[in-house]
């Protein structure tokens, strides 16, 4: 009888470091992601969660250790540029043209993938379908953070990297939020995503990172302390 071996993972991060501005910001990171994998990142500020987005995005590279997708070191260039076609990245700066119309906003970003059709879809699922033509000064920060989540709908990349996806959604925004990431699951995608704020992803693996440097005395401790009784 032959004994299947299980599929390695498809995006494994091996004892990963990284530096930045030549400060250590993360310290062997160990992640392993199969299809259908998700992973929370949890932590104070400053504790490196932007980084490690950032990282796996290609912006920084690991100072030590390896980031390896379906087996393959994601710096050598060949693999680099195969693995940053399987990315779609949420982040705080919208990166919105504010001079196109909202739609133009979403198709703009289908041309990365030379496809069109989505776009429309993806704007009234995520409740923008009548601010289509207007221009993104009309929307509130809210509506900004759906037309970037329209852009997750608009094109098919199956690894998403979301850096505080839920901040100025309303309750409403965050379930149409934890239901795209659902789906995005169950068709095989993998998500990763970096919060502050509490957010319902099933079986999800959580990582907390560490605070970078002992923490300071700050207001809270000061009023904490004060005899205001
Ligand atoms: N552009 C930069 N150049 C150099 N160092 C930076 C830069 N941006 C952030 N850092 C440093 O990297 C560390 C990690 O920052 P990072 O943005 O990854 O934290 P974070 O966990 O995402 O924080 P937050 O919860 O505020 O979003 C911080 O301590 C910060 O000082
Ligand atoms: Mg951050």
């Amino acid at each position: 009888m032959s004994i299947r071996k299980p599929p390695p993972p498809r995006l494994l991060l091996n004892n990963v470091s990284c530096m930045r501005n030549a400060s250590q910001v993360l310290s062997n990171v160990n992640v392993s992601l199969h299809d259908g994998g998700a992973l929370v990142l949890t932590g104070a500020n400053g504790s490196g969660k932007s980084t490690f987005m950032r990282m796996l995005a290609g912006f920084s590279r690991p100072s030590a250790g390896e980031i390896l997708w379906n087996g393959h070191d994601i710096q050598k260039s060949t693999i680099f540029h195969q693995y940053k076609l399987q990315l779609n990245w949420v982040c705080l700066k919208h990166g919105i043209n504010e001079k196109s119309t909202v739609l133009d906003n979403v198709e703009l970003f289908e041309l990365l993938d030379y496809k069109r059709g989505k776009a429309k879809l993806a704007l009234q699922l995520m409740g923008l379908g009548r601010l289509a033509k207007e221009k993104p000064k009309m929307l509130s920060m809210g509506q900004r953070k759906r037309l970037q989540l329209a852009r997750l709908l608009a094109i098919d990349r199956p690894i998403w990297l979301l850096d505080e996806p839920s901040v100025a959604l309303d309750d409403e925004g965050v379930k149409l939020l934890e239901y795209i990431i659902a789906e995005h699951r169950k068709q095989g995608g993998i998500v990763i995503v970096a919060t502050h704020l509490p957010i319902e992803i099933e079986d999800a693996m959580l990582l907390r990172l560490p605070p970078r440097f002992p923490r300071r005395m700050t207001l809270i401790d000061m009023l904490d302390r004060a005899d205001i009784s």
